[in-house]
């Protein structure tokens, strides 16, 4: 696997692989502190590309002035070999200057309608942030199929309609959330966690299923499957709900009745780490 620093040889790279008949390039966007929820990312990108790129960059934009940038988990050699054993070709890991080469005078992409709601109202500018990253890397490799986790579920419906505005020649594909064995879903950030925040931590989980199995049951009243949720989290009073959401899934709007591809979504504080998990109901 190669590592390749800057977009000029992300391009080259791209436009190589292009020239091959058949070639479906593959991009697997990330910011490090690989974990096995990107191991199936890059798995999923090797099954249905002929040539892989996986991006590493802990892009700043998209933190807000008192989150976690500074700290945020960094593990570039254990992100190689896991990339590497995945199967990607390269791995681009460009310092800050390269996607930012006027600094926060940039020009900036924005998803208006989308990128203000769940985590974007939560985290003001979070997704202009993401947009704007994902829209320099779609542009500089040009990659067929882009993979991203449905744990981010509001990400991916905020990604979809910037591809769409902008009329990128990019999928978008959205690979299932993996989860510890107790259900915890899988995030670089479950390592801010004492062992004590890990079991409260959850509670989220708790709450996911609670609300699938009383669909199962027939229950559709967004009112009804909401109040459920905030029950489970009512026995877990450490932890401080940020929101609980049952949303349709491509506008991100509240619906008043859960149908097929709705998706419920929740954020919560455990401690200082904001977590945060979903479903999309069937
Ligand atoms: O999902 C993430 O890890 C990030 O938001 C992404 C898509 C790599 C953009 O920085």
């Amino acid at each position: 696997m190669k590592i390749l620093r800057t977009v000029d040889e992300l391009r080259r790279w791209s436009r190589a692989a292009r020239s091959t008949p058949g070639s479906i390039i593959g991009l697997v966007p990330t910011m490090g502190a690989l974990h096995a929820g990107h191991a199936s990312l890059v798995r999923a990108a090797r099954v249905a590309c002929t040539h892989v790129a996986v991006s590493l960059f802990v892009n700043p934009t998209q933190f807000g002035p008192h989150e976690d940038y500074a700290r945020y988990p960094r593990s570039f050699d254990a992100d190689c070999s896991l990339a590497a054993s995945g199967g990607a070709d390269v791995l681009f890991a460009p310092p800050v200057e390269e996607l930012y080469p006027n600094g926060p005078a940039s020009t900036f992409v924005e998803v208006p309608g989308l990128g203000d709601r769940l985590d974007g109202a939560s985290r003001p500018g979070h997704f202009r942030g993401v947009a704007t990253v994902v829209a320099k890397l779609l542009l500089a490799a040009e990659p067929d199929r882009a993979f991203f986790g449905q744990k981010d579920a509001a990400q991916s419906a905020v990604l979809r309609r910037m591809v769409a505005d902008l009329r990128l020649a990019t999928e978008i594909v959205v690979c299932p959330i993996v989860r510890d064995s107790d259900g915890l879903a899988i995030s670089s950030r479950n390592a801010y966690l004492s062992p004590v925040q890990r079991a409260q931590a959850l509670t989220l989980s708790r709450a996911i299923r609670r609300v699938e199995s009383l669909v199962a049951e027939g229950e559709r009243r967004a009112e009804a499957l909401i109040a459920a949720a905030r029950e489970i989290f009512a026995a877990e009073p450490q932890i401080r709900i940020d929101f609980l959401a049952l949303v349709d899934w491509s506008t991100l709007l509240p619906v008043e009745t859960a149908a097929p591809g709705t998706l419920f979504a929740v954020a919560a504080f455990v401690g200082s780490t904001r977590l945060i998990d979903n479903t999309i109901l069937n």
